[in-house]
């Protein structure tokens, strides 16, 4: 169990690095919460500082999640453990020790734990975001509906408990971290992936 509290608390801690925040300070010398949606994820350094960046962020939050599931994989306490430190990844993504408890939606690092426990879901649920992201032009909307798809993948792929577990609960933390998305989609008032924001201005 101390191995798993390890682990657990490893995951938190990698987690909680806020990548799109400090890159884009790094780079660009501006306040990614003072932007767009405010999110530090990919989606809005996407719309504030470009591609590059977005992707350096997308591969550095997807890490996150990856890193301590493989971690729990080669140590050996089962895939409980592993769940577990996905999980708190993507805990700490959310809920950051850095930034007194704020922090990102959880949809990079969800997808990194699940390109360690599952590719096949995984895949499945990008090409998920992808499809929805094309037809709306939401990022949001792309993030909820493959949340919610992952635990749907992993039934149908008869996973094991603890993985079906993994997706119920990172559905219900990428939805409740979705809230302020929900609000302005329902007002029409939400951003589309393809708004560019000069923070220069
Ligand atoms: O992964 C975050 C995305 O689903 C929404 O981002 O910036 O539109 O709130 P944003």
């Amino acid at each position: 169990w101390l191995g798993v509290a390890g682990l657990v608390l490893l995951g938190y801690l990698l987690g909680s690095i806020p990548f799109g925040l400090w890159l884009v300070r790094a780079v660009r010398g501006v306040d990614i919460r003072r932007y767009g949606s405010g999110n530090i994820g990919t989606t809005n350094v996407l719309r504030v500082a470009g591609p590059r960046l977005a992707a350096a962020v997308l591969l550095a939050d997807a890490a996150k999640g990856a890193l301590p599931v493989m971690l729990a994989r080669a140590v050996g306490p089962g895939e409980v453990a592993a769940v577990l430190a996905g999980v708190a990844a993507m805990a700490g993504h959310s809920w950051s020790i850095w930034l007194a408890g704020h922090g990102g939606k959880g949809v990079a690092t969800g997808l990194g734990v699940l390109l360690g426990l599952d590719v096949r879901v995984a895949l499945a649920a990008f090409a998920v975001w992808l499809a929805v992201v094309a037809a709306s032009r939401y990022s949001s909307l792309g993030s909820m509906a493959a949340a919610v798809s992952v635990p749907l993948w992993m039934a149908l792929w008869h996973a094991p408990p603890a993985h079906l577990a993994f997706g119920v609960t990172a559905a219900l933390v990428v939805l409740v971290r979705h809230r302020s998305n929900v609000g302005r989609l329902l007002r029409g008032e939400e951003l589309p992936i393809t708004l560019r924001i000069d923070p220069r201005r």
